[in-house]
């Protein structure tokens, strides 16, 4: 670049070379980069990419996963602030900083938390920029893998432990599977989410934090129980919490998860928005499932990416057992209840070997009263969900261990037929209708009100008139037959869950 410069009454051309800087001028300018270490010798990455004109700041912050632009930047010599958000909006994160020489430090403010401190050192040219792109393949359909004819049944790590378990809490998941009853009822995943990766060696071979020193010999342990172990990766370069994705490493990485003895993936969308379109999803998935495939090992695939691009229409053809229809879980009533009866319309596209997946179980995990933890299961169990508990399996009430064991609930989730619930009336309670196999059919009586409630039910209702034997499957006792009608007693956010047989 030829640059003209005045210096002291006469003028010289300059040429500067792309990637240096004119001290004293834009001097915030560069990529910033903050490494900050995690518990597990992993090291979390944030790149702060500045560019100074004067006063005017422009820029963008890049996470492992995603680049969030500045919307709202000003700077002033050495001092700046910024934000990913725009003033109106009463969440937003602001960040103000200051450079002395090469480092810059930025006072991190939320609303509601404590400030927070950070430094970034300036790095070379290429920190923060996402891998180049690799074309997706050509679409074409997976064969149906054969596995999970029953929505798959075990527990995450995710809800309850975050980063925070290791190997010795997967064994402990485990044992606690067994001995609780769980493994009994039905339960068989134990299943590790994100944060149990560490980098890749000179082979390319994904390896493992220091919190899961041998993923082999937990495989080994995880089968000696009988259950299955299950473990989560992303298309793209990082995770959703940062850590390394299979980008690039789509056949490795299912030929180690085989080696390793795993049985179950997800597959997490998140870092693959930094070099795909959401348009080219399905391209992106189908890549995992013919590399899952091609190992000739039986891994139940689960796709995560939070019900975009009307997964439930191909996920199939990719190779998926499951997929995800809505962002992240909550153990909160208003989460749990927006995610479960917002299900209704994907209700076709269920069936064995392919569920909507409208995510994992809170039940057990405090947020919520027992009698919402009997809605949210029910809710699971009617709309042919993956039960898969997000709880400590280790330190259970007797309460939260009978709503996650309980057989005949169990069974309607379980139900052969495969077919998803309908919603058949919405006002005052919720009645929700599953068609089971052998002619029979769960009733679902929800009372998303604040105050208990009694209401007589009509065989025209749910239309399944003509003498119906009744079940009531929390009370776990017959009610009689179902004629014309019946009187039903619902606690405020709870349920009546029916079983009407011939
Ligand atoms: C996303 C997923 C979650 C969990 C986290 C892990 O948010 O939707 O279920 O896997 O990533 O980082």
């Amino acid at each position: 670049m030829k640059n003209r410069i005045a210096i002291a009454g006469f003028v010289a051309a300059l040429s500067i070379g792309a990637g240096m800087r004119i001290h004293g001028q834009g001097g915030l300018t560069g990529r910033w980069v903050s490494r900050v270490p995690n518990d597990d010798g992993t090291v979390r990455e944030t790149v702060y990419v500045l560019n100074q004109q004067g006063t005017t700041l422009t820029g963008s912050i890049v996470f492992p996963g995603a680049e969030q632009p500045f919307v709202d930047a000003s700077a002033n010599g050495d001092s700046f602030s910024f934000s990913t958000a725009p003033a109106t909006n009463p969440r937003r994160t602001v960040y103000r900083g200051t450079r002395t020489g090469d480092t810059i430090t930025i006072t991190i403010v939320r609303p509601g938390r404590p400030d927070q401190e950070v430094t970034a050192d300036r790095g070379p040219d290429s920190a923060g920029r996402a891998p180049a792109r690799i074309e997706p393949p050509a679409l074409h359909p997976v064969p149906d893998n054969g596995l999970a004819r029953t929505p798959p049944m075990g527990w995450n790590s995710w809800n309850h432990f975050k980063a925070e378990f290791d190997d010795a809490t997967v064994r402990q998941i485990a044992d606690a599977m067994v001995s609780s009853g769980m493994k009994a009822a039905g339960y068989s995943f134990v299943n590790i989410d994100d944060t149990w990766e560490l980098g890749r060696d000179a082979n390319g071979r994904i390896t493992t934090n220091r919190k899961f020193p041998n993923m082999k010999a937990l495989a080994d342990y995880v089968h000696s129980k009988g259950l299955k172990l299950g473990i989560y990766s992303s298309p793209g370069p990082a995770t959703c919490a940062g850590y390394v994705g299979s980008y690039g490493h789509e056949t490795d990485d299912a030929n180690t998860f085989a080696q390793w003895g795993i049985d179950y993936l997800k597959y997490d969308w998140c870092g693959a928005g930094r070099i795909y379109k959401d348009s080219e999803m399905q391209a992106v998935y189908q890549k995992m499932g013919d590399a899952l495939r091609a190992t000739g090992r039986p891994i139940v695939y689960s796709l995560c990416q939070y019900g975009r691009q009307d997964v439930w229409t191909w996920g199939a053809a990719v190779g998926g057992n499951l997929w995800r229809t809505t962002g992240d879980i909550s153990d909160t009533w208003d989460s749990m209840t927006r995610i479960g009866f917002g299900q209704d319309e994907h209700g076709p596209f269920a069936k064995p070997g392919h569920w909507n997946d409208p995510d994992m179980l809170e039940v057990g995990n405090g947020g919520m009263t027992d009698d919402e933890y009997r809605t949210h299961m029910s809710l699971w169990a009617m709309l042919s969900a993956p039960l898969l508990a997000g709880n400590d399996l280790r330190s259970m009430t007797p309460e939260t261990v009978k709503i996650l064991t309980n057989r005949d609930v169990i069974a309607i989730d379980q139900d052969a037929l495969g077919r998803q619930a309908r919603r058949m009336h919405q006002e005052g309670v919720e009645i929700w209708k599953k068609e089971l196999s052998g002619g029979a059919f769960a009733v679902g009586v929800f009372n998303r009100g604040a105050a208990d409630a009694t209401m007589t039910l009509h065989c025209g209702d749910v239309q399944l008139c003509g003498g119906y034997k009744l079940r009531d499957l929390w009370a776990q006792a017959d009610r009689g037959v179902f004629d014309d009608r019946t009187t039903v007693s619902v606690p405020k956010h709870g349920v009546a869950l029916l079983r009407l047989s011939r």
